[in-house]
């Protein structure tokens, strides 16, 4: 086992565990934080571009918010100016 705690040299050390984990985006239709940050990587800049590909907030809506959070997270990252429409 490499993580987690473990004795070395009589010292109890931790190492850090990756819990990295996809986390649903939009329920209704399945989408994940990873596929949305895909489909941005792969040329989304917009909420339209979201919806047309994934059909993120083409149902309920209650993703769009946390949706468009992930496109200026992606617009940092990458550097790449990203619509707000
Ligand atoms: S949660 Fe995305 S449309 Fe309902």
């Amino acid at each position: 086992m490499l993580s987690g705690l473990q004795f070395l040299d009589d010292v109890l050390i931790m190492i850090p565990v990756c819990t990295r984990t996809h986390m649903y985006i939009c329920v209704c239709n399945g989408i994940t934080d990873r596929e949305i940050r895909s489909c941005v990587e792969q040329g989304a800049c917009c909420m339209a571009d979201l919806q047309r590909e994934l059909g993120v907030a083409t149902q309920c809506g209650r993703c769009a918010a946390h949706a468009r959070e992930l496109l200026q997270d992606a617009e940092q990252r990458h550097g790449s100016p990203v619509e707000h429409a």
